[in-house]
């Protein structure tokens, strides 16, 4: 029996790499435009608790599950998920994980596109000095009119499309290792000086308050489970795009140590972009749950009224897009990966054939904020649902089951093997895969059924 399977696909050039690319993956519109909505609808500080929780006792145990899982299979999800069930004997329902991944990852991307396309156009506004003095109305206005307009949403989807399958279509080191070496240090450079910004001239304590005062009266059972899904969503786990990016991983990296690092650079960036987000939206008298326009009503009034505005606001926006754009290559990374293994096509075909069906799809996102905004299927609008479809649903289900495979199913020989850690820190491992993570998961899937 093969324990450790060669990528065909080829490898990162050195755990830097990895580092950068999973970090890449994992900080994205999640971290800069989701975390700050969702902590602003959700009441603030105890939210931001229980999401932190989830990182720890969820997240970082099912990550290392998923790289490991990716590095000893050594192919796309699908593929390598059907070699682990035959290798441990298990039933063929483990296999879903791989496919129900994939498709996950193509939905996601199809609003992700559509949300990275509004930070396209904030990016060519800002340069064209549109958001010049700009005030708390004006930036409301500004937003509400490019989503009501169905063209511009296409232009901007398309474009961030068309980007996203062009790294694919170069493929491992020439694309997504290039792109995101290019993308990194700009990122941490911006939101460190926003961040001086937000300390200098805004509300800073106002949005530290907000964000580590622990009111737990506000917290639902709906906050919970989103708390839970974007544990998920921010880390990029439950779907298989870690899973892709472990197979390409040298054997000689160390699991754990990666998947820390990651965790806590992904939720860094988080708190530093609420924490940013917070300071403007107080001193300039915005709303925090204002839902998913936060950042593109709040940030253009600062960027619209400080020194050099005009360049930090260009930048900031790029920014958003290029966090947007290194995540976004790896939720379908693994239907390409697949793609390539299963039809030996190129990498050019393959990022055709799965990037027209999710810019069609995405289609439907961009209609939910204008022409399809009253149709609503359980009171959330064609965006809302596949959003909570996604984020919500298929990414813990995506989840419970690595976690019960890795724990209970798949031969911990070779999970030992590869993970390389002490015999304490194993059993602390399985005991969150077998038992911790899935009974938190499943409780909260069990609430799902009284939301609706
Ligand atoms: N982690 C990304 C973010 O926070 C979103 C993302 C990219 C993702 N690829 C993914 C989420 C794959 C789940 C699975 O913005």
């Amino acid at each position: 029996m093969q324990s450790t399977q060669n990528s065909i696909h080829g490898y990162w050039s050195s755990d830097r790499a990895f580092f950068l690319a999973a970090t890449g993956s994992a900080v994205g519109l999640g971290n800069i435009w989701k975390f700050p909505y969702i902590t602003g609808e959700n009441g603030g500080g105890a939210f931001v608790i229980v999401y932190m929780a989830c990182i720890i006792v969820i997240g970082v145990p099912v990550m290392m599950a998923e790289i490991m899982l990716g590095r000893s299979g050594g192919k796309s999800p699908i593929h390598a998920m059907k070699d682990h069930v035959k290798n441990s004997d298990g039933h063929n329902i483990w296999e879903s994980v791989g496919w129900m991944g994939a498709i996950a990852g193509a939905i996601i991307l199809s609003f992700y596109s559509v949300i990275a396309g509004w930070a396209l156009s904030y990016t060519f506004l800002s340069a064209k000095g549109g958001l010049a003095n700009i005030n708390g109305d004006g930036a409301g206005q500004l937003f509400s009119q490019l989503l009501s307009s169905p063209g511009s949403l296409l232009i901007w989807h398309t474009v961030f499309m068309t980007m996203t399958m062009t790294v694919i279509g170069y493929g491992l080191k020439r694309g997504l290792e290039q792109a995101i070496r290019i993308m990194a240090p700009w990122l941490v450079v911006l939101l460190t000086l926003l961040a001086i910004y937000s300390v200098l001239y805004a509300s800073y304590a106002d949005s530290l308050l907000y964000l580590f005062s622990f009111d737990f009266s506000k917290l639902t059972t709906e906050s919970v489970l989103v708390a839970m899904g974007h544990a998920f969503f921010t880390l990029s786990i439950g779907l298989g795009a870690i899973m892709t990016y472990g197979a390409y991983l040298p054997k000689s990296a160390s699991i754990p140590k990666l998947t820390i690092s990651i965790a806590l650079a992904d939720t860094l960036i988080a708190l530093l972009s609420g924490f940013i987000i917070f300071s403007i939206v107080f001193s300039n008298g915005l709303e925090p749950s204002s839902g998913p326009g936060l950042i593109f009503q709040t940030l253009p009034v600062a960027f619209g009224n400080m020194p050099f505005g005009r360049l930090f606001g260009t930048a900031f926006f790029l920014l958003i897009v290029l966090a947007a754009w290194s995540s976004a290559i790896s939720a379908v990374e693994p239907i390409n990966a697949w793609l390539v293994e299963k039809y030996g096509i190129t990498r050019l075909k393959s990022s055709l054939i799965s990037g027209i069906p999710v810019w069609i799809f995405g289609v439907g996102t961009l209609l939910s904020f204008n022409i399809w905004s009253e149709y609503k299927i359980w009171g959330k609008t064609f965006f809302g649902v596949v959003d909570f479809l996604a984020s919500n649903i298929l990414l813990p289900l995506g989840g419970v089951l690595i976690a019960l495979f890795t724990g209970w199913i798949m031969q911990k020989s070779i999970s030992r093997a590869e993970l390389k850690i002490g015999n304490r820190m194993f059993i602390g491992w399985m005991f969150s895969l077998r038992y911790v993570a899935p009974i938190l998961i499943i409780a909260i899937f069990i609430n799902i059924v009284g939301i609706f």
